[in-house]
């Protein structure tokens, strides 16, 4: 059995910055609010003039990554692209990237596990590359939440929280022992689909209906969240998620030199922080300046992590995320 580790990292946030006063001029917001509650200071949302996507984001973060593993379009085997946010109903993203990557004929699979999209993704890269079906897989996450938010105090609760952003990694077959992914840990609790959701317009309630009602009041297309319900699953599932990660590989907290938790909410990751006695220095979070990128967020802030040289050869990296779904997971990485 092959290993799978990550050779190549890059990511994209659109220029445009958004900051919480800019909120507040059209919703009844604050910029003391949202920090206190969130940590969000500012977030990146496409100016849509710029013709920006969500798969456009994509690409431009892929080329980064492909680049740095010292590859070239071609090497590559498969694209698994995880977004909740895709340009188009269907088809998904990753035929997109392979379209305007111009790259070969090669698969493309899309993920669609929102918050945990990436780590969804990373786990199915590596079980490809250890049977040895293929060597490099670009896995990216992505999402332009801004276009689809209701930038009013109607949507507040959701809309302050969500940034748009993409993020790519190469995963690459190894021979390293013990370097690489060491282990994938994935959890579903689909009873609390309804609890952080976006329900239309989808297949059970269909296009045709909401035209058909023509409810001024119909939020149905806008995200939902039950922030103080999800809140509280968040953390308890965020250390499940650690936890098993670590017990699988023998671990003890203190061997972890990065957690990069999903950035959800920085109270959320300072309380997995405290709960493991982590020290500043090995746990990331930049959801101060991008918000809340859903399957981009764990992507966007390892890359980050990894260039401002906070990863090095032989690190313990801990990845593990939580969202709607409800699903979960936590991947285990030896730099
Ligand atoms: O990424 C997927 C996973 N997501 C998460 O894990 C997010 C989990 N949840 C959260 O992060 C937090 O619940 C939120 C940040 C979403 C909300 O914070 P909260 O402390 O739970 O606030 P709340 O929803 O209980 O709202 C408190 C008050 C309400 O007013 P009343 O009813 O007390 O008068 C809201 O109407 O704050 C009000 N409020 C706002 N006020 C100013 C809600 N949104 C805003 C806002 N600005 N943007």
């Amino acid at each position: 059995m092959y290993s799978s580790k990550i050779t190549g990292l890059g990511y994209f946030v659109p220029d445009n910055v958004v900051t919480n006063d800019d909120l507040s001029q059209w919703m009844d917001t604050n910029d003391e609010w949202i920090q206190e509650r969130t940590g969000i200071k500012e977030r990146r949302w496409i100016d849509p003039k710029t013709g920006e996507t969500t798969s456009t984001m994509a690409v431009k973060a892929s080329k980064i990554a492909i680049e740095r593993a010292g590859l070239t379009k071609d090497d590559i085997d498969f694209i698994i692209f995880a977004t909740l946010s895709p340009d188009m109903y269907f088809p998904g993203g990753g035929v997109r990237v392979q379209d305007m990557l111009d790259m070969p004929t090669i698969g493309a699979l899309d993920v669609r596990n929102q918050c945990s999209g990436f780590i969804y993704s990373l786990s199915v890269a590596d079980q490809f590359i250890k049977t040895g079906m293929y060597k490099n897989i670009l896995v990216i996450g992505a999402e332009n939440h801004s276009g689809g938010l209701e930038k009013s105090t109607r949507g507040r609760g959701v809309t302050v929280i969500f940034g748009d952003g993409a993020g790519a990694a190469v995963l690459s077959r190894t021979e390293e022992k013990g370097k690489g992914i060491l282990s994938s840990h994935l959890h579903s609790e689909g009873k609390h689909a309804k609890e952080l959701a976006l329900e239309g317009p989808a297949t059970q309630r269909w296009v045709p209906e909401i035209i058909a009602e023509n409810d001024p009041n119909d939020v149905s297309y806008f995200p939902y969240m039950n922030g103080q319900f999800v809140f509280k699953h968040a953390v308890v599932r965020f250390s499940e998620a650690i936890v098993e990660g670590l017990q699988a590989n023998n671990l003890q907290k203190e061997d972890i030199d990065m957690l990069i938790p999903h950035q959800a909410n920085l109270r959320i990751a300072q309380f997995i922080q405290k709960k493991f006695g982590l020290p500043d220095e090995n746990v990331y979070n930049n959801i101060q300046r991008y918000g809340n990128t859903t399957a981009a967020s764990v992507i966007i802030a390892l890359t980050e992590a990894w260039e401002k040289g906070k990863i090095n050869d032989g690190d313990l990296v801990v990845l593990a995320a939580f969202g709607s779904g409800f699903t979960w997971g936590s991947v285990v990485l030896r730099w």
